[in-house]
């Protein structure tokens, strides 16, 4: 058998070193299995290259282990200061794979991407973070999007001091905030369809963070939004509509999910 080429051993040999270098630097060691999971070889070069492209300079712990991905807090030093940031690790192995196809499949911005796994996988991630460029371009208030490498999403930290703002579900709202809070969510759906031309898709208490000082609300985890034209559109934005109307219920504060439907739907007629 022939000999690898002297010059190859060693070009690996280096990245492999430099792997090893960003293992160590992962704190985080509360479940290795997971670690093994998410931090293979090829997302830790990924990694690799984002801190050396100077995107990030140090990985700190686990903010969430979610179905698809895992989210992790990092910090960037920037001019003496550190910037808080979420990266988002999509896992080549998830076990929502099928789910994912199906969101791609009639969305015309990933019409020619091949179906296996790998694949699926990078393309949700170049569309969450495309998803999130749209948001931010219309000013609604989702994590500002830096940059994608492979599987990998490196976000806006939308939080304090390591911890995240909360989920919606976790307040004990008065029937007061609460309506205000509804309104905010009715009118970031409204723009999202009319001025973006997304819809959420996974819209729920579990995707809006509030924070808490202001209860201001923040909308995340747009991997699986679709543009207008994909086919289901309308009835996902219906059963974000109905979600949203569910949850605000619980404190009395009502929501028709027809009208709003119609008005959202509506108001792109309006605007065009
Ligand atoms: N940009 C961010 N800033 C701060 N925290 C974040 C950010 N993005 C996500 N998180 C935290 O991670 C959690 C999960 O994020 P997200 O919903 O995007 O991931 P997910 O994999 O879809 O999770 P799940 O399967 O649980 O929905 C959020 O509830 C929040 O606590
Ligand atoms: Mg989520």
């Amino acid at each position: 058998m022939k000999d690898f080429d002297p010059a190859i051993s060693k070009k690996v040999y280096k990245i492999d070193k430099k792997v090893d270098e960003f293992r160590k630097r992962i704190k985080d060691s509360e479940d290795l299995k997971l670690k093994d999971e998410v931090f293979d070889t090829s997302t830790l070069m990924a990694l690799y290259k984002l801190s050396s492209k100077g995107y990030l300079d140090a990985l700190g712990g686990t903010v969430s282990t979610g179905k698809e991905a895992n989210i992790f807090h990092a910090l960037r030093v920037q001019d003496d200061e550190n910037q808080e940031l979420a990266i988002k690790i999509y896992r080549i192995n998830n076990s929502n794979f099928k789910a994912m196809q199906e969101y791609l499949i009639g969305d015309v911005r990933f019409k020619n991407i091949r179906h296996t796994k790998k694949d699926i996988v990078l393309a949700w991630t170049r569309k969450e973070f495309r998803n999130l460029s749209r948001a931010i371009e219309s000013g609604l208030n989702v994590p500002k999007p830096i940059i994608t490498q492979r599987n990998i999403l490196i976000m806006e930290f939308k939080g304090t001091d390591n911890i995240p703002y909360p989920q919606l579900r976790e307040f004990n709202l008065t029937k007061e905030q609460a309506t205000h809070i509804c309104s905010e969510v009715k009118d970031f759906m409204l723009r999202l369809f009319r001025d973006a031309e997304l819809v959420h898709g996974d819209l729920s208490e579990y995707n809006i963070l509030l924070e808490p000082e202001s209860l201001t609300p923040v909308f995340i985890d747009m991997g699986q939004s679709v543009t207008l034209d994909h086919l289901n559109a309308r009835d996902f934005l219906l059963r974000d509509i109905t979600n949203v109307a569910h949850f605000f219920a619980k404190y009395g504060v009502e929501m028709d999910v027809e009208s709003t439907l119609e008005k959202i739907v509506k108001s792109r007629v309006d605007h065009q």
